[in-house]
C-alpha cells in the first residue's frame, strides 16, 4: 500500500512510534527510525527487516538543531525522498500546581515539545514544499486543551505545539504539503506508566481508564499516510480517481477514532 513512499518517524524508538514504524514498514514504506537511544531504533529496524521492510535506524536529539538538519539530510541521501514525518517524541514535566512550577522542568517540556517541533518542520518541510508533497503527523496530547491541577506546564507546552502545528497547515496549505496534529488516547507504553506514577506519587488521582495497545493507536496514525488520506504528486502508491492530489489540510487536529 505505502510501496516506494519513504517515512521518518522520530521518537519510533519505543511506544507509538516503535508500533508506528513497524506498521509502516508492514505496509512497505521504507523507514528511517529515529530517537536518542541508538539500542531501541535499532532493534525497531530490526523488527521492520525482519519483515521483509526496509529501515534505516538514527540517533537524533530533536532539541538539537545540527542533528535534526543531518538526519534529514541523511534520509534523503539514502532514499531520495521523504514522503511521512511522524514525530513523537514529548516531555513531560513533573507534575506541579503552576506556582510552584519548576522553570527546569518547563524550559525542558518547551525545549522537546515545542523547539523540537519547529526544528523538524524547518529541516523536513523545504524537502516536502520541493516535492509538491508530504504529509508531517504531530503527535501531541489531549492535555493540551485541559486545565487539570499540577500539568499546566505539560499542558502549555502541548498548546503550544498544536498552534504552531496548525499554523504550519495554514501556511503550507494548496502546497501538496498536508500536516495534522494527532491526539493519542491513554496508551499502554512506558511513558504512561511513569506519567501515572508520577501523579500517584504526588497524592494526585490517577485514572484507572484501561490503555490503548500501542499497535491499535499506530493504526490510526498509519491511515493518515494511506493513499486516499493521502497521495503522493506523482501518483506512486495512490488510489486511482480519488480526487484531488490531497484533501488539504481541511481538518489539522485528528482525534484518535476511540
Ligand atoms: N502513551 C500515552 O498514553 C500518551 C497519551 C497522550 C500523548 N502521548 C504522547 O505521544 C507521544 C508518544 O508517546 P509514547 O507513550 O509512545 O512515549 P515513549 O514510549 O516515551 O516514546 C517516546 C519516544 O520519543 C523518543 N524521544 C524522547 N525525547 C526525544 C528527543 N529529545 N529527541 C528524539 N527522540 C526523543 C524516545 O526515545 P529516546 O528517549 O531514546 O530519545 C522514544 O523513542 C509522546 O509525545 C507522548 O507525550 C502519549
Amino acid at each position: 500500500m505505502l510501496d516506494e513512499h519513504v517515512a521518518l518517524v522520530i521518537g519510533g524508538g519505543r511506544g507509538i512510534g516503535a508500533a508506528t514504524s513497524v506498521l509502516l514498514g508492514r505496509l512497505g514504506a521504507s523507514v528511517a527510525i529515529a530517537a536518542r537511544t541508538g539500542s531501541e531504533v535499532s532493534r525497531v529496524s530490526e523488527l521492520v527487516r525482519a519483515e521483509g521492510g526496509t529501515a534505516m535506524p538514527w540517533t537524533v536529539d530533536v532539541r538539537r538543531p545540527e542533528q535534526v538538519q543531518q538526519m534529514a539530510d541523511q534520509v534523503l541521501r539514502k532514499f531520495g525522498r521523504l514522503d511521512h514525518v511522524v514525530h513523537c517524541p514529548g516531555y513531560l514535566p513533573d507534575p506541579d500546581f503552576v506556582w510552584d512550577v519548576d522553570p527546569h522542568q518547563l524550559r525542558a517540556a518547551l525545549d522537546v515539545n515545542v523547539l523540537g517541533p519547529v526544528l523538524v518542520a524547518r529541516h523536513v518541510v523545504p524537502i516536502m514544499l520541493e516535492q509538491g508533497a508530504g504529509n508531517l503527523v504531530f503527535v501531541s496530547s489531549a492535555l493540551s486543551s485541559r486545565a487539570v491541577p499540577g500539568l499546566g506546564a505539560y499542558a502549555a507546552s502541548r498548546a503550544a505545539e498544536n498552534v504552531l502545528v496548525r499554523t504550519l497547515a495554514a501556511e503550507v496549505r494548496g502546497s501538496g504539503v498536508r500536516v495534522d496534529v494527532f491526539i493519542p488516547p491513554a496508551t499502554d507504553t512506558d511513558a504512561l506508566r511513569q506519567f501515572r506514577a508520577a501523579l500517584a506519587g504526588r497524592g494526585a488521582p490517577v485514572s484507572a481508564m484501561a490503555a490503548k495497545d500501542p499497535d491499535d493507536v499506530a493504526e490510526a496514525i498509519v491511515r493518515l499516510c494511506l493513499p486516499g488520506s493521502w497521495r503522493r504528486a506523482d501518483g506512486a502508491g495512490s488510489r486511482a480517481g480519488y480526487g484531488p492530489s490531497f484533501p488539504g489540510n481541511q481538518r489539522p487536529v485528528r482525534r484518535h477514532p476511540w
